[in-house]
């Protein structure tokens, strides 16, 4: 199964500082292209949260104009930027009809015996910039995780549940009583394999448990890296990201891809020839010997 992750798209139809450092709406639309050219094709995009910058109809209604082309399901999930009924409205179409009662939580059973459940847990809250995991969401959460604890599992979330080490980002995290608390559930079910998040615009990993925890970038600026306590809070320009999380049937394994169309692409059709060679050479032998290969 092949899930592709996109997050913290910030669509806006008006300019402030932080929008106009790229080309919002410019950037997704790319981005949707490249997720339509991806072979084999993604089996869902997981849309990580700060869908709109504002949270306004005008907004989302920007939004569905830009994921429109987009032909791969989506499975939304509400950051700090977006607003619940507003979000809930806009893609009323795509979110299951048993959502969690007063967030914007639910889970995505398996079709097949091989698939991963998926579930969706909001970290939203309508008055807060920060992330909240209240005691009613832990409990729905750790609810749905008792009912299927055999089930290879994937979390994914706006706010993340760990700390980003960039501290002007964790000040705006998910609260940290709150994430204490939501990492006790995350490390109580082994089942859980990989939880993903968005909100720090950085490609980030860590580990709860035996979960990996894994941040995607966002497809708009990214978060200036900077791990010393008080360092001038930083963004760039450099180019929008998403990631892929490759099901083996066992593990998660995520590709970070940039979407910068000035990288050239090499197709490297002679080394495709070695690399044969390099595969029966190693069927028969177990190893490859630099003597065997002509180094
Ligand atoms: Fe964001
Ligand atoms: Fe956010």
């Amino acid at each position: 199964m092949y899930i592709a992750q996109i997050t913290d798209l910030h669509i806006s139809d008006q300019s402030n500082e932080r929008v106009q450092l790229v080309d919002c709406t410019a950037r997704l639309a790319r981005v949707v292209e490249v997720l339509e050219s991806l072979i084999p094709r993604p089996d869902v995009v997981l849309l990580t949260g700060d869908l709109t910058d504002e949270g306004t109809a005008d907004q989302y209604l920007l939004l569905q104009g830009l994921l429109a082309p987009l032909t791969i399901p989506v499975l939304p999930i509400p950051g700090n930027h977006d607003l619940h009924d507003a979000f809930v409205e806009s893609f009323a179409e795509v979110l299951p009809p048993d959502l969690a009662d007063g967030h914007c939580s639910y889970v995505i059973e398996p079709r097949a015996a091989a698939q991963p459940r998926l579930i969706g847990f909001d970290t939203s809250h309508p008055e807060r910039i920060d992330g909240v995991a209240p005691q009613d969401r832990l409990l729905w959460l750790d609810q749905q995780l008792s009912a299927a604890p055999e089930v290879p599992t994937l979390i994914f979330m706006h706010h993340p549940p760990i700390d980003s080490t960039i501290w002007w980002m964790d000040i705006v995290g998910l609260s940290p009583g709150d994430a204490v608390e939501l990492r006790a559930v995350i490390a109580r079910h082994d089942q859980i394999r990989l939880v993903v998040a968005g909100h720090i615009h950085r490609p980030i990993h860590s580990m709860i448990g035996s979960a990996r925890v894994s941040i995607c970038p966002s497809t708009v600026h990214q978060v200036g890296l900077s791990v010393v306590e008080e360092a001038v809070p930083s963004v760039s320009t450099e180019p929008a990201g998403f990631q892929l999380h490759v099901w083996t049937g066992e593990e998660f394994v995520t590709h970070t891809e940039r979407v910068d169309d000035r990288a050239e692409r090499v197709e490297l059709d002679s080394f495709r020839v070695d690399v044969e060679r390099y595969r029966s050479v190693r069927s028969e032998t177990g190893a490859l010997f630099k003597s065997d290969l002509g180094f």
